[in-house]
C-alpha cells in the first residue's frame, strides 16, 4: 500500500493485537485462539493484521502461517528485525497470504543504539537499508519502523527515513516505543518529517504509540491531524506495560469528530464490542468498567439529570450510540424449542461456521443450558460457541461437583474428575466455596499452578444468566487462561480451572492435543 493507493481521507487501521498486545505479560494466546481473533479482526474490517513475529518462536511462526492461509480480506503482516533470518522467516510464514507485508524494525534513539544495539548510527542505517532491500525481494509491501523515534535525533531520522524510502519502504512507522511523547510534540514530529524528507510524500506515514503517560490515543490522533494515514493500535488498548493505542478509541474519535479530522476508516464499528469481548475472554484480561467505548459503563447513565435529558433527547448526553459500536439490548433469540435448525441458523448469523461435529457438540451443550435457562441470548450463544471452537482435548473432565457453604459453615467441596478413564475423587475445605472447589481439584489432579487472577461475570443481565468464570494460572513462568460457563457460578469456576489445567497439560504435551 502506498500513499497513492490510499485516498487522503482514509486512515489505514493496522491492528497489532496479535503481535504487540500478545507480547505483553500474561496475554499469551495459542494458535487456534489467534486464528479465531484474526477471523474476528477481518469481520471488524481492519486493513492490516500484524499476526506475529515469526522468527521469535515456532508457535509465532505457525500462528502467522495459519492466519496467512485462512484469513481473507486484510493484509497480513509479520514483524522482523533488520536481520536477514528474521525477514526470511517472516516471508516464509506469510507466503500463503493473498496480500502480505514485511514489517522490519530497528532503533533510532541514541540510548537504544548505544546500549541495546551497540551500534553506531551509520551501522544502524546500513542494516536498515539492507533489510528493506532484502524484504523488497519478497514483497512490494515493506514497512520500516525506527523504535523510540521521539527520543531520536531529528536529523538522523530524516537521513534514515529517506534512505529506507529509497531502498523501497512503502510505509514509515514512527513508534513512540516508551510512551514518552505528548500530543503537540508527536504531531509536530510527523509534520517535520513530512516537511523535511523529500521521499516521504510517496509513502504512508504511520503512528505507533504506547500508553505509559495515558496519551497513546491522543498522540496517534495528533499524528493523523498532521498527515499520518496509518494508525497502529490494539483491541482494548492492550499491550506492553500500559498498553498501545486503543483501536476502538481512535476509530470512534475519527468517526464522531469527522468534522475535525475529515478522515474515515473502513472499520465496521458495530463489530467493535464483540471483538473487544472476544479478545478480553481469550486473553483472560478483563476490560475496566469505565474503559472508553467498550467498558461496561461506557454507555450507562445513572444521574437523574442525565437520564431525564436522555429520555427527552438522546443527543443531550450521548455523543455516539451504543448500537454504533455493537452494544445492544440483550436480545432473546432461542429457547429449548428452537430446534437444531434454528440453532444452526443463528450460529451462522453470528458469524460461526461450525463443522458437523462442532455443531453436534455445541447443540447438545445448548440443550443442557436450555434445560436450566428459559431464554438464551446472543451473548450466551457466542460464549458457548467460542468455548466449543477453541475447546482443547479434555485431559481432565469434571464429572461431579458438590459444594456446601453458608453462614457459620466451613465451605467444603467434593469433586470427581475423569482423567483418560481414571476416576480422581477428593474433598477439601477452603475460605469460600470457590477456594474449597479449587483445593479439591488440586488434591485430585496433583497439579499446583499458581492462581494469578480470577473473575466471574454474568454473560447476560437476568438472574438466571449464564455465569462465565475467567482465570489465569501460572506454571513454570507460563500463563494459561481458563474459561468456564454454567448457570451455577461455582460450577463455572470449577470448569474454568479445569480448562486452564487442560491448556497447561496440552502445552506440556507440545500443544498437540487441540481439537481444531
Ligand atoms: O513499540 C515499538 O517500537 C514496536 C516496534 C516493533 C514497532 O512495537
Ligand atoms: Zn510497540
Amino acid at each position: 500500500m502506498t500513499q497513492e493507493d490510499t485516498k487522503k481521507e482514509h486512515v489505514v487501521i493496522f491492528d497489532s493485537t496479535l503481535r504487540d498486545a500478545e507480547q505483553s505479560p500474561g496475554a499469551s494466546l495459542n494458535v487456534p485462539e489467534k486464528v479465531e481473533i484474526a477471523h474476528q479482526l477481518a469481520r471488524l474490517g481492519v486493513d492490516i493484521i500484524e499476526a506475529g513475529f515469526p522468527v521469535s518462536s515456532p508457535v509465532q511462526f505457525l500462528a502467522v502461517r495459519r492466519i496467512s492461509e485462512e484469513i481473507e480480506g486484510p493484509v497480513i503482516a509479520g514483524l522482523a528485525r533488520t536481520v536477514k533470518k528474521d525477514i526470511d522467516s517472516a516471508a516464509d510464514a506469510l507466503q500463503p497470504a493473498k496480500r502480505w507485508r514485511i514489517h522490519t524494525f530497528t532503533s533510532t534513539s541514541p540510548v537504544h543504539m548505544e546500549h541495546m544495539l551497540k551500534m553506531t548510527p551509520a551501522q544502524v542505517l546500513e542494516k536498515a537499508v539492507e533489510a528493506v532491500k532484502h524484504a523488497k525481494g519478497y514483497t512490494d509491501d515493506v514497512e520500516f519502523s525506527g523504535q523510540d523515534a521521539p527520543r531520536s535525533d531529528i536529523n538522523f531520522l530524516y537521513e534514515i527515513i529517506q534512505a529506507v524510502i529509497e531502498a523501497g519502504a512503502t510505509t514509515i512507522n514512527i513508534p513512540d516505543t516508551v510512551g514518552y511523547s505528548i500530543p503537540q510534540e508527536y504531531g509536530s514530529l510527523i509534520a517535520r518529517l513530512r516537511e523535511n524528507i523529500p521521499g516521504i510524500k510517496n509513502v504512508i506515514i504511520s503512528t505507533h504509540c504506547h500508553n505509559d503517560l495515558g496519551l497513546a490515543t491522543a498522540n496517534s490522533l495528533a499524528g493523523v491531524a498532521n498527515g499520518a494515514r496509518q494508525v497502529e493500535c490494539t483491541i482494548n488498548g492492550l499491550g506492553e506495560r500500559a498498553g498501545n493505542t486503543s483501536m476502538e478509541e481512535v476509530v470512534m474519535t475519527l468517526k464522531t469528530r469527522r468534522d475535525l479530522y475529515g478522515v474515515d476508516t473502513r472499520i465496521n464499528t458495530t463489530e467493535i464490542y464483540r471483538t473487544s469481548q472476544m479478545v478480553s475472554r481469550l486473553m483472560g484480561i478483563i476490560v475496566q468498567p469505565n474503559k472508553a467505548i467498550v467498558g461496561a459503563n461506557a454507555f450507562a447513565h445513572e444521574s437523574g439529570i442525565h437520564v431525564d435529558g436522555l429520555l427527552k433527547h438522546r443527543g443531550t448526553y450521548e455523543i455516539m450510540t451504543p448500537e454504533s459500536v455493537g452494544v445492544q439490548e440483550a436480545k432473546m433469540v432461542l429457547g429449548r424449542h428452537s430446534g437444531r435448525h434454528g440453532f444452526k441458523a443463528r450460529c451462522t448469523e453470528l458469524g460461526f461456521e461450525l463443522t458437523p461435529e462442532q455443531l453436534d457438540d455445541a447443540y447438545s451443550k445448548f440443550l443442557e443450558i436450555a434445560d436450566k435457562k428459559k431464554e438464551i441470548y446472543d451473548e450466551d450463544i457466542v460464549a458457548l460457541l467460542e468455548d466449543e471452537i477453541l475447546e482443547i482435548t479434555e485431559t481432565y473432565h469434571l464429572d461431579y461437583l458438590q459444594c456446601s457453604c453458608g453462614t457459620g459453615t466451613l465451605p467444603s467441596a467434593t469433586v470427581r474428575i475423569i482423567r483418560e478413564g481414571d476416576i480422581l475423587q477428593e474433598a477439601a475445605w477452603g475460605d469460600g466455596p470457590v477456594d474449597a472447589t479449587y483445593n479439591a481439584i488440586t488434591k485430585a489432579t496433583g497439579l499446583m499452578p499458581e492462581l494469578e487472577n480470577y473473575s466471574i461475570r454474568a454473560v447476560t443481565g437476568s438472574s438466571e444468566a449464564l455465569g462465565e468464570a475467567i482465570l489465569r494460572i501460572r506454571h513454570e513462568g507460563k500463563i494459561f487462561v481458563g474459561r468456564g460457563l454454567s448457570t451455577d457460578i461455582i460450577e463455572a469456576s470449577a470448569k474454568a480451572y479445569i480448562s486452564a489445567l487442560n491448556h497447561m497439560v496440552g502445552r506440556i504435551n507440545n500443544g498437540h492435543n487441540r481439537k481444531s
